[in-house]
C-alpha cells in the first residue's frame, strides 16, 4: 500500500502590505501573486511597453499571451511558456519578437518578483493550459492534449 502524500497548498504567506496605487485601466486579476506582478509590472515600467488588454503598444501585449507561437526576429517561432518568459523578462534581447524593435530593458528583479510576474502573466492567460507546476484552480474546459499515441 502506497502512501499518498497530498501536498496541499504550500501557503505563500509573504506579509504585503498591498503596495502600488491602483489607478484605472488595469485589468483585475486574481491571486496575490498575480496582483503583486501587476503592481510591480506598473511600478517598474513594464506596463509603458505592455498592454493587459490587447492594446497595441511599443512591446508585444501580454492578453492571452501563455501558449501562443511567437515568430522570432531572424527566422524561428517559440511556444510562449514559462521558460520563454522568464528568458524575455531577464534577457530581454536573446529572442526579439519579430516586428519589434529591441528597446526593452533589461530590469533588475529578484527571484519571488519574477514568479510574480508569471502568475500575474499566467493571470491575463485564462485560457492558456497550465505550463508550470504551480497549483492550478483547475484543468482548463479548453484544454488540448496532443495525442501523438499511435495505436498498433
Ligand atoms: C521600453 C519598452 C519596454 C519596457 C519598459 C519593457 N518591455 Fe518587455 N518588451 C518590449 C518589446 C519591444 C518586446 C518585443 C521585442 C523583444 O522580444 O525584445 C518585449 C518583449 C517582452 C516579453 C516577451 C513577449 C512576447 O510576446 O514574446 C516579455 C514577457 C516582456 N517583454 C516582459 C517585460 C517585463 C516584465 C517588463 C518590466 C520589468 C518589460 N517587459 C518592460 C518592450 C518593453
Amino acid at each position: 500500500m502506497a502512501m499518498v502524500l497530498l501536498a496541499v497548498g504550500v501557503a505563500v504567506s509573504l506579509a504585503s502590505c498591498g503596495g502600488g496605487s491602483d489607478g484605472g485601466g488595469k485589468v483585475a486579476v486574481e491571486g496575490a501573486a498575480a496582483q503583486r506582478g501587476q503592481a510591480l509590472a506598473w511600478s517598474s515600467g513594464c506596463s509603458g511597453c505592455h498592454s493587459e488588454d490587447g492594446t497595441y503598444s511599443s512591446g508585444p501585449t501580454w492578453q492571452g499571451i501563455i501558449g501562443t507561437q511567437v515568430k522570432l526576429k531572424g527566422g524561428g517561432t517559440v511556444l510562449v511558456d514559462d521558460d520563454y518568459l522568464r528568458r524575455s523578462i531577464t534577457e530581454p534581447t536573446a529572442q526579439v519578437v519579430d516586428g519589434y524593435w529591441p528597446v526593452m530593458p533589461a530590469v533588475a528583479l529578484s527571484e519571488p518578483q519574477i514568479e510574480d510576474l508569471l502568475a500575474y502573466l499566467h493571470a491575463l492567460s485564462p485560457d492558456a493550459p497550465a505550463t508550470t507546476s504551480a497549483p492550478t484552480s483547475g484543468i482548463p474546459s479548453t484544454a488540448v492534449i496532443p495525442s501523438t499515441t499511435s495505436v498498433p
